[in-house]
């Protein structure tokens, strides 16, 4: 198994970035700009996953001023790279970084019917905390789910 590297995404990633999310998403992308935004000047954070330099996943997280939530806002592996834990690994560190900066917990929206990213998350300790009805641009429903920091984890 390849090894896989964990880094911070800068604004020199942004085309790795829209390459990602082009080819892993039909409706809620974020275009170039948002995401130029989310790089520079949003309240977030982006995590990268890289082999062998070749960058195949990201996971953006907003980070607003404590004592709010931490949201987990985007998660996506390219294609040829799934099903081998990256995700899994992303969120992992993802979740040590908010512990590490004083969040107590973290939301996200994920689509109802996404039963393996459900999975990803449940495996993660998130729980299932709200319906949301036609909450994408499909109209397809989401529910949004929490995970509580433990303070001694
Ligand atoms: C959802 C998504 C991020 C998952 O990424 P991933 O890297 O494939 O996820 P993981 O490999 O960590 O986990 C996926 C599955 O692989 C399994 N897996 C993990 N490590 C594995 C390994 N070494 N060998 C084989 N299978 C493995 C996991 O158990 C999991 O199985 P499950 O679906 O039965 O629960 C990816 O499919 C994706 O980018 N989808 C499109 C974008 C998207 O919908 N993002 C929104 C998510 S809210």
């Amino acid at each position: 198994m390849d090894k896989v590297d964990i880094a911070y995404a800068t604004i020199d990633d942004l085309n790795d970035l829209i390459h990602i999310e082009d080819s892993s998403f039909k409706t809620d992308k974020l275009s170039r700009r948002q995401m130029r935004y989310m790089l520079s000047k949003a309240k977030a954070f982006i995590l990268l996953a890289q082999i062998k330099s070749v960058t195949v996943a990201y996971c953006i997280c907003f980070i607003p001023a404590l004592p709010r939530t931490a949201r987990l806002y985007s998660l996506a592996v390219l294609k040829e790279y799934r099903n081998r834990g990256i995700a899994d690994q992303l969120i992992k560190n993802v979740l040590k970084k908010l512990q590490s900066l004083g969040y107590t917990s973290c939301n996200l929206e994920v689509r109802n019917k996404d039963a393996s990213a459900k999975s990803l998350y449940i495996k993660n300790d998130f729980k299932e905390v709200q319906f949301l009805p036609a909450y994408y641009e499909d109209g397809e429903d989401g529910v949004r789910m929490k995970r509580l920091f433990d303070k001694d984890k």
